[in-house]
């Protein structure tokens, strides 16, 4: 392969013609000729390498003849060819048997080229006269393998230098160099970090290269992912060629410098009844897989894998959770509350209670987290925590104590009371006569629970057509009307399983007109100490008033002492009914109960139990 740009190769201008015949060809053939201008063939091992002869052939050439020569040895010839018989002979070269063609004009064919045969070759055309000689250099370029990274370390370690592998490239020539580079940037030597060494191997049959560069290298955390190659770079037929190696990433191991702890919980708040799992976890490579785990009420630590599982906590989990490596460094530390939320109402259930009796009811919450109380009465809230100094029946009813933890969710709890009151029957008695005047309603309002039966009875027998109100909070009114031919009693028998009270009215006949103010009969024996104390007040203003208005007709009829007894009695009944409204009310009931109480006093109904 003829190559006039490269820079080894120039032309001779002349070629001097020798004065000798033979005799300088022989002369030519034996003698080393340094310094003259010299053609140079590259080509690549294995092909064939072209030798032209570089000599314009003369007219009268006998033959021509190829040599090759090396430094300090004598040349041998290889090739002869006549111009006259037109014949080529081979010389006996063991290295260039069957290897050599000769043609017509002179250009010698070598193939299967190999570094041997870089040498200088002798191109040779003679004359009757003249010898007429062109030198050719034979060069051979042979590409190396695609550098590889053998020996590769399993992983490298942070502070500590350590054979990370050997780059090889093979069978090269001429010789190659090799370069290390990481993430594309070449590694220059550091003492202590990064360490080069180089070694080169001639094969001795073939004459080539083989290069090995190893790498002693000390990584730090940030070559984590770095990306190793090497190249190889070489002289090739056209200049200098680079090939690069595969990439290689190796694990870089670091020692943990921080722990972390962790709960792994689907909810934002852990409850009784849960399980919790702890998650440690160390920021070396590789990461640590036993850790300690420090767990509130346990004397030791506890040695585990990454995960340690608490079932079913308790409130008293609640604590300060810790893990570290298992030699006792680096800790990390978490809060664990283990909400919870009780609920204790007093009483409770199904609660029996007599009307007038005190009922303290309480409803105590324990919580991890403040919790907010509610009060529903019949499923209606209330505003304020029920309490009973004197039950009343309107008192009944299902009570519920309903506590939230907002923070927690589905943290709910409720007690309930069921409250009943029961009272013995009381009887309250009235009469009325019907607006046209034919019969009179006697009506009989009972208040007791477990709700009263009533029974009337007249003169001893008994009547069936009472009507009754709606028993509404242990109340309800039964009424009779009746149009009595005579002067009759008339009863009212109410009873509960408590207790059965009778109570009794004379009724005038129909006939007889009686003032129409509703006449109350109460039973005595059942009045709280509470409504005693009130009818003893009632009693003393009664009393007070009944003496003014005394006073006050006294001094009208004195006054008016001529006229006739009947008007004056109009005339007083008129001055009452000139005070207020609701003080009229007032006094007459008041004078209501003076009377019934001079009644309650003379009759004392008994009552049965
Ligand atoms: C010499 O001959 C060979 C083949 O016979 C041919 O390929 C080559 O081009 C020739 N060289 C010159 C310089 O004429
Ligand atoms: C090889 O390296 C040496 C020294 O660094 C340099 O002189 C030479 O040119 C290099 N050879 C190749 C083929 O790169
Ligand atoms: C807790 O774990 C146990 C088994 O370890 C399982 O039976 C139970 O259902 C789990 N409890 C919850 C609330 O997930
Ligand atoms: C927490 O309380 C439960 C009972 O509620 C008990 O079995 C357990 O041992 C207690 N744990 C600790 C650490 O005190
Ligand atoms: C709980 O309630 C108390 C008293 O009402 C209050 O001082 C405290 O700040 C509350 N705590 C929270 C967490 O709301
Ligand atoms: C009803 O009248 C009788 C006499 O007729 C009398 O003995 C009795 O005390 C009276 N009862 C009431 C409640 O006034
Ligand atoms: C009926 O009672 C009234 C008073 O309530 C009385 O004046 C009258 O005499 C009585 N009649 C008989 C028949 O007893």
């Amino acid at each position: 392969m003829e190559t006039p740009s490269a820079a080894a190769s120039s032309r001779r201008e002349l070629q001097p013609p020798s004065p000798l015949l033979l005799l300088g060809l022989l002369l030519s053939a034996l003698c080393l000729r340094p310094g003259l201008g010299l053609y140079t063939v590259n080509t690549v091992y294995g092909d064939t390498i072209i030798l032209p002869c570089h000599v314009e052939v003369p007219n009268d050439l006998m033959f021509g003849k190829w040599k090759y020569e090396i430094a300090n040895k004598a040349s041998a010839f290889i090739a002869f060819r006549s111009a006259i018989k037109k014949n080529v002979q081979y010389d006996d070269v063991p290295e260039y048997k069957d290897r050599l063609t000769l043609s017509e004009n002179y250009t010698l064919s070598i193939t299967n080229a190999r570094i041997g045969d870089e040498k200088k070759f002798v191109c040779m055309l003679v004359t009757g006269d003249n010898v007429f000689e062109e030198a050719t250099i034979v060069k051979v370029f042979k590409q190396p393998s695609q550098p590889e990274i053998i020996n590769q370390a399993n992983f490298l370690e942070t502070e500590q230098l350590k054979m990370l592998g050997e780059c090889i490239a093979k069978d090269g020539y001429p010789e190659g160099n090799l370069t290390w580079f990481k993430n594309g940037v070449v590694l220059q030597p550091v003492e202590g970090a990064v360490i080069i060494t180089e070694q080169t191997n001639v094969d001795k049959a073939s004459g080539l290269f083989t290069v090995t560069s190893s790498l002693e290298y000390k990584p730090t955390k940030a070559d984590t992912n770095a990306q190793f190659t090497c190249t190889v770079t070489y002289f090739g037929p056209t200049g200098q060629e680079t090939i690069r190696s595969e990439s290689v990433v190796f694990d870089i191991h670091y020692p943990t410098e921080k722990v972390n702890i962790q709960v792994l919980s689907q909810k934002n708040a852990i409850t009784e009844g849960d399980n919790i799992t702890l998650k440690c976890s160390g920021n070396g490579n590789p990461p640590p897989q036993q850790f300690l785990f420090y767990i509130p009420g346990e004397p030791e630590p506890i040695q585990s894998s990454s995960l340690y599982i608490l079932t079913d906590v308790r409130r008293n989990a609640t604590g300060e959770y810790r893990c570290s490596l298992t030699d006792e460094s680096l800790v990390d530390s978490t809060i664990i509350t283990v909400h919870y939320l009780d609920l204790s109402l007093t009483p409770s259930g199904e609660v029996i209670k007599q009307i007038g009796e005190a009922l303290p009811v309480s409803c105590t919450i324990s919580s991890s987290r403040n919790a907010t109380v509610l009060w529903l009465k019949d499923n209606k809230r209330m505003r304020s925590s029920p309490s009973f100094s004197s039950l009343h029946y309107q008192d009944a009813g299902n009570y519920i104590c309903e506590t939230t933890l907002q923070e927690v969710e589905g943290l709910k709890k409720s007690e309930i009371l069921t409250l009943i009151v029961q009272g013995k029957p009381q009887i309250k008695m009235s009469k009325k006569t019907g607006p046209d005047g034919s019969h009179k309603v006697i009506a009989c309002q009972v208040e007791g629970f477990p709700k009263p039966v009533v029974q009337w009875t007249m003169s001893g027998g008994a009547i069936n057509k009472a009507k009754e109100t709606n028993f509404v909070n242990g109340k309800f009114i039964s009424k009779i009307e009746i149009a009595p031919e005579e002067n009759v009693t008339v009863t009212c028998i109410a009873e509960n399983q408590l207790e059965r009270t009778v109570t009794s009215m004379n009724v005038s006949a129909i006939s007889f007109r009686e003032p129409d103010e509703p006449e109350e009969k109460n039973d005595g024996n059942r009045e709280s100490v509470n409504d005693q104390a009130k009818l003893i007040v009632g009693i003393v203003v009664g009393l007070l008033l009944a003496a003014l208005v005394a006073g006050v007709a006294y001094w009208l009829y004195m006054k008016k002492s001529k006229d006739v007894n009947g008007e004056s009695e109009k005339e007083a009944a008129q001055n009452i009914q000139t005070l207020p409204r609701s003080a009229s009310k007032h006094v007459d009931k008041d004078l209501g109960n003076i009377e019934e109480n001079k009644k309650l006093e003379e009759n004392n109904h008994k009552s049965e139990a």
